[in-house]
């Protein structure tokens, strides 16, 4: 990259700065339990040094420094205002095991230090090849040996119809200097073709219908920086891999498991491309084609690693897994073969038939949100009144078979699987608490982080129990006394016309609901032994 690009860079991210926000996937809880799946025994993120590149102003790094006191944080970018706003969080929550430094990609240089979880997200498309090179060879020069890299970033074939839509919005935004009127005609633009272009060609009309929904809701920073950007280099998976084993680094998996499992195809699809594809690179290509795929977050190790593919119980020994959904009323018995749908809050039913998964997830469900150990399983199951594990001869291959079917359930997101649980409180505390990062961010914005590095949007209610959490008991009934009173809140269950007529159980009963969906959200931090 020239002088001149980086400035360019750097300008264009001083000038209409990037929304920074956490990015779930990208914890390094996460990822240490991605490699465990697939036999890397990753380095412990509670005691780990972790390098993020590109940071912008910490959204994603600040929070991990919070929920991993004892791991080291580095995070670089070249948007100096970026930088300094991070900074600004970083001294106001008194954090000391994390530093933002202002750095080019080109010119980062640390031989002497190693990172055991290396993060670039939203960076390597939109930089130029030598920065994509750069970001590889950072990777392959400080990954601790069991070290993990992630990298996000635009793929083809999706690219290419999209790609079609960038070009026809930078060539007529380019005309205009400001970067927030360059957004504002690029999305006028989109209007005007997707109302005009409807009479030509329905097939043309559908493809930026598409684009349109994409982008009308997002923030300008992220049209800017994704449509508008002078530097969008997308490409396919598989020369993205070349890349990466050139630099001595070798292709672990997706940071999300579901979109590894080629679950929505039929079993003729999956079948002929099993047929096609010669290795996991392959399998994941033909995958990108199937699927028109625009985008990865691809997870990488060292090249000299062994892995394992084969997927069964041995990788989830010591795993934790936990599930909110919910069992429903028996109709037959657990033991018995039978459709049983259990629902997930947001509505979804999740299907099972088979009486060991069927008792293997109502063990699981019961205990929520406590985590139960893989290895437990067989145990609580055998404790049930029919229990479908009798004998203890068949016990591994019972093991096989719920592993498997643990997996695909994960793969459709409906159980929660990771290394290390979340470190957020399992009940409502004596004395609940949440952390600074978390009071700080509700009196900044819409957004706060959680204890699953999750952006969680609040309510009303939630940020006026976060804002009286340190008092007592009668401190808090006081506090919504007022609100409600000034009305402040509203409270819609109660019928509270002018001057608060909640008596004090009442209120006990409306701040006990509201500590119950703080803790949903994993908003709580867990009692202090
Ligand atoms: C699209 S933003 C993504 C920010 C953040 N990683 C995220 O996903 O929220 C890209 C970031 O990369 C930074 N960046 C671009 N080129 C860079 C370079 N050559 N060296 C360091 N940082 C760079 C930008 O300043 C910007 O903060």
């Amino acid at each position: 990259m020239s002088a001149s690009e980086s400035i360019e860079i750097e300008y264009s991210y001083d000038q209409l700065p990037y929304d920074s926000h956490p990015y779930e996937k990208t914890h390094p809880d996460h990822l240490a339990t991605m490699a465990r799946i697939f036999g890397l025994e990753a380095p412990d993120p509670a005691q780990s040094r972790v390098l993020e590149i590109g940071c912008a102003s910490g959204g994603n790094l600040i929070p991990m420094a919070i929920t991993l006191p004892e791991s080291q944080f580095l995070g670089f970018d070249l948007s100096r205002k970026e930088l300094e706003e991070g900074q600004k969080l970083i001294d106001q929550l008194g954090l000391t095991n994390i530093r933002l430094e202002h750095c080019d990609i080109l010119n980062f240089d640390r031989p002497e230090e190693t990172f055991d979880y290396i993060i670039c997200h939203g960076v390597f498309s939109w930089v130029p090849a030598e920065a994509r090179a750069k970001i590889f060879q950072i990777c392959q020069e400080t990954l601790s040996e069991n070290g993990l890299a992630y990298i996000s970033y635009n793929t083809f074939p999706g690219w290419f119809m999209r790609g079609m839509v960038r070009q026809m919005l930078c060539f007529h935004a380019r005309q205009f200097d400001d970067p927030n009127t360059q957004v504002e005609q690029a999305r006028a633009l989109l209007d005007f073709l997707n109302q005009a272009a409807s009479k030509y060609d329905p097939t043309y009309h559908m493809l930026l219908q598409r684009e349109l929904e994409i982008v009308r809701n997002r923030q300008n920073s992220y049209l800017y920086h994704e449509h508008l950007e002078q530097d969008n280099e997308p490409m396919f998976f598989y020369q993205f891999m070349e890349q990466a084993n050139k630099a001595g680094l070798r292709y672990l998996c997706e940071t999300q498991f579901s979109e590894m499992i080629p679950s929505q195809f039929s079993p003729e699809v999956t079948q002929t491309l099993k047929k096609l594809s010669s290795d996991i690179i392959h399998a994941e290509q033909y995958l990108d084609f199937l699927r028109n795929r625009t985008f990865r977050r691809t997870l990488l190790c060292r090249k000299d690693r062994e892995l394992q593919r084969d997927l069964g119980a041995d990788q989830l020994r010591g795993m934790k897994i936990r599930s909110s959904l919910k069992l429903p009323p028996l109709s037959i018995p657990l033991d018995r073969p039978g459709d049983l749908g259990f629902t997930s809050p947001a509505g979804l039913t999740a299907t099972i038939s088979s009486p060991l998964l069927k008792q293997g997830l109502a063990a699981i469900c019961q205990k929520y949100p406590i985590y139960v150990r893989f290895d437990d399983l067989p145990g609580l199951i055998a404790s049930q009144e029919t229990p479908t594990i009798r004998d203890t001869a068949k016990l591994n291959q019972d093991y096989e078979e719920l592993a498997s079917m643990l997996l695909q359930l994960w793969g459709q997101d409906l159980i929660e699987i990771r290394s290390s649980p979340a470190r957020q409180a399992m009940s409502v505390p004596q004395s609940p608490q949440t952390t600074p990062l978390i009071l700080s961010q509700l009196e900044s914005g819409d957004y706060v982080t959680n204890l699953k590095h999750e952006m969680i949007q609040l309510n009303d209610m939630d940020r006026h129990l976060l804002r009286c959490l340190d008092r007592d008991a009668a401190g808090r009934r006081e506090y919504f006394r007022q609100r409600i009173e000034a009305k402040e809140l509203v409270v819609s269950t109660f019928d509270v016309e002018g001057a608060c007529e909640m008596d004090d159980g009442q209120l006990d009963q409306l701040i006990s609901h509201g500590l119950k969906r703080l803790l949903d959200q994993a908003l709580l931090l867990p009692e202090k032994k």
